[in-house]
C-alpha cells in the first residue's frame, strides 16, 4: 500500500516529508519520491529502494521549499524503477501528483491523451492520472477541472498534488483510499494516516469519498463530489506519539507482541464496567439483537481467522447461526442476505479493499453492518452502522499480532453481550466466563515470559522447506493463523489444518523433517483425547512434533520434548493465549532466517488494492 504525505507551511517542508515517509514505511514500499514548489518550477527527487536512497539524493541535491508532497510506492502498475516512482508530472511539469490506489480505466484515459499528443515516461496508472488532470485543468476553474477529471477516473485514489502556477497551494482528494488533512503550528498537511504527521498536527479532517481539499496559508476548503463546498469536520488528535516508535524493542512486531497483555487488559477495563459489558459504539438496540437470526462475518487474512473464532464463540453461547467468508470471495458470489441478517466485518486497518467492497455489497442488499476495527475514521468505520473499536493502538508491524488478539477479545465481549440480551446464557455461566476472561492478560504475560524456550524450539525447526500446524475447534483458526504468521515473516511455507482432517490426506506428508505444530491445550470434552490421538498418529510416522500444551499436562512427555506450556485456560478463551506462543514461534523462526520482520517482502500493511 502506498504512502502519501504533503505540507504547505512556513518552514522547509522536505524534512517533514521525509519524517512522514519514514513513519509510513510500515505500509510496505519499493521506491519513494518528493516534489517541491520552487519559483523556477517544480523540483522532483525520486529513488528506488529504501528511503535512505532518497535521502542520499537529497543530500547530493538539497531542496528547500515550504510546499511539497512525498510518496512511498508499493508497485501495482510497472516495476520498481525510478521512472515509475511518484510524484508524476502532468504537462511537462505544470503539476506534480502522488497517488495511492488503482485507476482501473487508465488505458482508456491514456488512449485519449495519446491522441492529443501526450507522451508518457512511465508504465504507471498514476502518470496517466497526472496527465489527465493536467489536461482537464488547463482552463477555467481549477477545482472544477480537477473534479471533472476525477469523476472520469474509475477505481480508487488518494492523491496529493501541487502546481507550478499555484504557489502555497496543496490539493488533496480521495475515493476509496484514505487521506487526511491536518493542521498545526507549522502549517497544513496531508497524509495517508495520522501517525505519518502526528508530531505536526493538533487536529485532522478525515476526507470523505469524493471530496477534494485545497490547502493554502488562508486555510482549508473542501468540496464534495457534487461540487458543493462543505465545512471541514476537524477532529482533535488523541493518539500518543509513543505508538510509532519501537520502544526499545528490536522490531515493531516484537514490541506489539509484548503489548498484548496491556491491550487486552485495556479492552477489559474499557468495555467491562462492574461486570457489565458496555460497548459504547455498538449502537445496536436490544430489540435488534433479539431479532438477529444470522450473522455473516466477512474479512481477509488474519482478520478472517478472527472471524472463524467469532463464529465458534457466537454459535456456542448464543442461538444465532453464523457463517464466515473471505472478502475476496463474498463480494463475487451471491450471498443470500435476508431480514434478520447482520453482516459483520473485522479489519485492523479498515481499508482492506475486498472487505470494503463486501460491505458495500451487503449494504446495497439492505443489511446493517457491524465493524470490529482498529482505526478511528477509517473507510470501514465510516461505512458501518455498528462499531467495536479494538483500541490496540497503531500496529506498525505488517504481520498482525496485537490487533488480532484484540479482535478475538472484541468477539468475546460482543458474544457475551448478545447472549445476555437474548437470554442465551445463564447468569452463573456468564459470571464464570467473565472470571476466566479477567485472567487472560496475565496468561498472555506468562507466555511472553517463556519466550526464550520458544526461541530455542524455533531455532531447531525453522530450516525445513515447510511446516504443518494442527488444531481443533477453537484452535483450528489458531493453527491457520500460526501458519500464516510463519509464512508472512519467515518465508517458510506453512500450512494450517484441522487436526481431524489429517487422515484425509495430510498424513501422507509426515516425515522426520517436517515440523508439525500441534495445539493440544486441554478441552473439557472428547476433543481433548482426539487431539492427543492425532499427535500420536504423527509420532507413529516419525513426525517432528512441537506441541502447545497446558501447564502440568504430562501426556505428551513421551511424545516430544519440544513442548510450549501455556497457562490453563477455558478452551473457548484459549486462542487468545495459544496464538501468542505461535506468534513468538514464527518471530524467532524469521529472526533465524534473517528476514525483514517488520516489512516482509511483497507484503503491505493494508491491502487497499484488489
Ligand atoms: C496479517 O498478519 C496480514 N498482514 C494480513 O493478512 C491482514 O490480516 C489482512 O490483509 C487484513 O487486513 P485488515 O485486518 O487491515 O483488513
Amino acid at each position: 500500500m502506498c504512502g502519501i504525505v504533503g505540507m504547505v507551511g512556513s518552514r522547509n517542508a522536505v524534512p517533514v516529508l521525509m519524517e512522514g515517509l519514514k513513519r509510513l514505511e510500515y505500509r510496505g514500499y519499493d521506491s519513494a519520491g518528493v516534489a517541491v514548489f520552487q519559483p523556477a518550477g517544480l523540483e522532483i527527487r525520486r529513488a528506488v529502494g529504501r528511503l535512505s536512497e532518497l535521502e542520499r539524493k537529497l543530500a547530493a541535491h538539497p531542496l528547500d521549499s515550504t510546499l511539497g508532497i512525498g510518496h512511498t510506492r508499493w508497485a501495482t502498475h510497472g516495476v520498481a524503477s525510478e521512472r515509475n516512482c511518484h510524484p508524476h508530472l502532468g504537462q511537462e511539469g505544470r503539476l506534480a501528483l502522488v497517488h495511492n490506489g488503482i485507476i482501473e480505466n487508465y488505458q482508456e484515459l491514456k488512449a485519449g491523451l495519446v491522441q492529443k499528443g501526450v507522451t508518457f515516461s512511465s508504465e504507471t496508472d498514476t502518470e496517466v492520472l497526472a496527465q489527465f488532470v493536467a489536461d482537464c485543468t488547463t482552463e477555467g476553474d481549477f477545482v472544477c477541472g480537477l473534479r471533472n477529471a476525477l469523476k472520469q477516473a474509475r477505481g480508487a485514489y488518494a492523491i496529493g498534488m501541487l502546481c507550478t502556477d499555484q504557489p502555497d497551494t496543496l490539493y488533496a482528494a480521495r475515493l476509496g483510499s484514505p487521506l487526511i488533512v491536518g493542521k498545526g503550528e507549522n502549517g497544513l498537511f496531508i497524509a495517508s494516516d495520522v501517525p505519518a504527521i502526528l508530531p505536526q498536527v493538533e487536529e485532522v479532517i478525515y476526507l470523505e469519498d469524493g471530496e477534494i481539499a485545497r490547502l493554502t496559508p488562508d486555510g482549508v476548503e473542501v468540496w464534495n463530489l457534487a461540487g458543493e463546498e462543505v465545512s471541514p469536520k476537524w477532529v482533535k488528535v488523541e493518539m500518543e506519539d509513543t505508538a510509532v516508535d519501537s520502544g526499545g524493542f528490536e522490531t515493531f512486531m516484537l514490541k506489539e507482541i509484548h503489548e498484548q497483555t496491556r491491550v487486552l487488559r485495556g479492552l477489559l477495563d474499557t468495555y467491562l464496567v462492574d461486570e457489565n459489558i458496555v460497548l459504547p459504539d455498538l449502537n445496536m438496540p436490544d430489540q435488534q439483537i433479539r431479532e438477529l437470526e444470522r450473522i455473516m462475518i466477512v474479512s481477509c487474512g488474519t482478520a478472517y481467522y478472527a472471524a472463524m473464532y467469532g463464529r465458534l464463540l457466537i454459535e456456542k453461547f448464543t442461538s444465532i447461526a453464523v457463517e464466515t467468508d473471505l472478502g475476496s470471495e463474498f463480494r463475487y458470489r451471491s450471498p443470500k442476505i435476508s431480514h434478520g441478517t447482520l453482516v459483520a466485518t473485522v479489519s485492523q486497518s479498515g481499508e482492506t479493499a475486498d472487505t470494503l467492497a463486501s460491505v458495500k455489497m451487503a449494504k446495497e442488499a439492505g443489511s446493517p453492518i457491524l465493524a470490529i476495527c482498529n482505526v478511528f475514521g477509517s473507510s470501514l468505520v465510516r461505512e458501518s452502522d455498528h462499531l467495536i473499536y479494538t483500541h490496540a493502538g497503531p500496529e506498525i508491524g505488517v504481520a498482525s499480532t496485537k490487533a488480532f488478539t484484540a479482535q478475538l477479545m472484541a468477539f468475546v465481549l460482543f458474544t457475551l453481550h448478545v447472549a445476555e440480551v437474548r437470554g442465551d446464557l445463564s447468569p452463573d455461566k456468564r459470571k464464570e466466563l467473565l472470571a476466566d476472561l479477567q485472567k487472560i492478560p496475565t496468561a498472555v504475560l506468562r507466555v511472553l515470559e517463556g519466550k526464550e524456550g520458544i526461541r530455542e524450539i524455533a531455532e531447531q525447526h525453522h530450516d525445513g522447506p515447510s511446516s504443518l500446524y494442527l488444531g481443533r475447534r477453537f484452535n483450528y483458526p489458531i493453527a491457520l493463523e500460526g501458519a500464516l504468521k510463519n509464512k508472512e515473516i519467515s518465508y517458510q511455507h506453512a500450512e494450517g489444518y484441522a487436526a481431524g482432517e489429517m487422515k484425509h490426506g495430510p498424513i501422507a506428508l509426515i516425515n522426520d523433517s517436517l515440523p508439525v505444530i500441534c495445539i493440544c491445550t486441554e478441552t473439557a470434552d472428547e476433543v481433548d483425547e482426539k487431539m492427543i490421538s492425532n499427535v500420536r498418529e504423527v509420532q507413529a510416522r516419525s513426525g517432528r512434533i512441537i506441541a502447545i500444551a497446558t501447564e502440568g499436562d504430562e501426556r505428551l512427555a513421551d511424545i516430544t520434548t519440544d513442548i510450549i506450556f501455556v497457562p490453563r485456560t477455558r478452551e473457548s478463551l484459549s486462542p487468545l493465549v495459544n496464538v501468542v506462543a505461535l506468534q513468538l514461534l514464527a518471530y524467532y523462526a524469521a529472526q533465524a532466517r534473517g528476514t525483514d520482520i517488520d516489512k516482509p517482502r511483497n507484503l503491505a500493511k493494508s491491502v487497499t488494492v484488489e
